[in-house]
């Protein structure tokens, strides 16, 4: 078959595939993933063995770089990102001109955005030092750009990491610092927050790295595509899952904790109320992310000593769901953000944040996804359509119409 043919001429003959279910965009050395038997893989490195054994950076650059680094190539990684762990202070002023109200995911996705203006050598990336460095400024400003979202809702001041802590320890000190305290980092919640943001480093061609991917396809730069892949998070079908899961389950515990009445509405189809956590376009057996989360949030709960009444109705759906034959027959299962919000919870995250863990973690996925699309040279991305709409008509002036 003449590939290069066939991305122009159709001969008339489209593909109709909505939702893109069986439609391969591009072809990725990134993560494997088998729906069916529950496999997830980054580079070849089996997820669960990634989050019992590896940090998130050591990830970060598997991901990005293919392979896990040497101990002198993660050095130099750090040290590279450490120097670019500062914002343009002007940034400060935009971050302030936000209402308290506003939804941190949108406050990311133009700060993020808004790096392009005072980072321009990021624009236009011509090699692969060009690109290096781009990486190198996002992977130290985007932790900084969180931590600020975050601080400017709870009316903190806004603060920087310390070079002598390490990626994730400098995250929880940007975010949970509180004026004239020595910040000291909870190792357990260290761990959990690990673990967490590996989990959702990356997930092939889902609808935010999608975003991603087509938006730098155009040759915009890395920052741009990455407030692209933001807002195509947000959405409560993709990464605001996690704080709709949480808002769901609090509705239940004010409700009684009436689970069944919950279910009841699911499956309702004149009901437009979803299962929120449940379900997931590729995996139809179990999400394995959901099963290593399940068990931290546990371990977490247990370990900060928090009996968290919304961790029983979460396990009391999961478990009604099992043996429900609407959920078995649609291969209905938690997914990776049925359980994280709950250990975000214990680790005082608010919960319109949560959708922003997700971002500081897929944020290696994304940057591999589009350098990966950019060395590889692919062409814009550009999907086709059938038209059904109206054949040619004439124009009809206002006063006929
Ligand atoms: N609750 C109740 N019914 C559901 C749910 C749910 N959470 N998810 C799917 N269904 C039903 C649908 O109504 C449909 O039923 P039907 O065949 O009788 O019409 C069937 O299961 C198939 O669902 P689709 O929407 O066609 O599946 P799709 O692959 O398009 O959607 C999605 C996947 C978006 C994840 C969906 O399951 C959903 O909306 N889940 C809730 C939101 C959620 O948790 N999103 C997070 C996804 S994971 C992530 O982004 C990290």
């Amino acid at each position: 078959i003449d590939i290069k043919n066939l991305r122009t001429a159709t001969n008339g003959v489209i593909t109709l595939d909505s939702g893109y279910k069986n439609t391969g965009s591009c072809e990725s050395s990134i993560t494997f993933l088998d729906g069916e038997k529950g496999i997830l893989r980054y580079r070849g490195y089996d997820i669960e063995e990634l989050a019992e054994k590896a940090t998130f950076l050591e990830v970060a650059y598997a991901l990005i770089f293919g392979d896990l680094p040497t101990k002198e190539q993660l050095e130099k990684f750090y040290a590279d990102i450490k120097v670019q762990s500062v914002v343009d202070e002007d940034v400060k002023k935009i971050v302030d001109a936000f209402p308290k109200s506003a939804h941190p995911m949108g406050v990311l996705s133009s700060l993020t955005s808004a790096l392009t203006a005072f980072n321009p050598s990021s624009v236009n990336v011509k090699s692969e030092e060009d690109m290096y460095k781009a990486i190198c400024k996002i992977m130290g400003k985007f932790p900084v750009l969180v931590a600020w979202t975050m601080r400017k809702k709870q009316g903190l001041p806004l603060n920087y990491g310390s070079k002598s802590l390490d990626y994730v320890e400098n995250i929880m000190k940007m975010m949970f610092e509180q004026p004239n305290e020595p910040y000291v980092v909870n190792p357990i919640i260290k761990d959990a927050l690990d673990k967490l943001l590996i989990l959702h480093a990356d997930h092939e061609q889902n609808c935010s790295t999608s975003t991603v991917r087509i938006a730098g396809s155009s040759h915009v730069g890395l920052f741009a595509s990455l407030s692209a892949g933001i807002s195509a998070l947000w959405g409560p079908l993709h990464g605001g899952a996690n704080q709709a899961v949480l808002e769901m389950l609090e509705a239940i515990k004010a409700d009684d904790g009436d689970t069944k009445k919950y279910m009841a509405k699911a499956k309702d189809k004149d009901d437009p109320f979803r299962l929120m956590g449940f379900g997931h376009r590729v995996y139809k057996n179990f999400d394995p992310r959901a099963r290593i989360i399940k068990k931290a949030a546990d371990d977490v709960l247990n370990d900060l000593g928090v009996n968290d009444p919304i961790l029983a109705i979460a396990k009391g759906l999961e478990q009604e769901a099992l043996n429900d034959p609407y959920f078995v027959e649609r291969k209905l299962y938690p997914n990776v953000d049925f359980y994280s919000g709950i250990i975000y919870r214990a680790m005082d995250i608010p919960t319109d944040m949560f959708t922003v863990m997700f971002a500081l973690g897929r944020l290696p996925g994304w940057i591999a996804q589009w350098r990966e699309m950019r060395l590889n040279n692919e062409p814009i991305g550009r999907p086709r359509q059938i038209y059904v709409g109206e054949t040619l008509r004439s124009f009809k002036s206002i006063s006929e119409r």
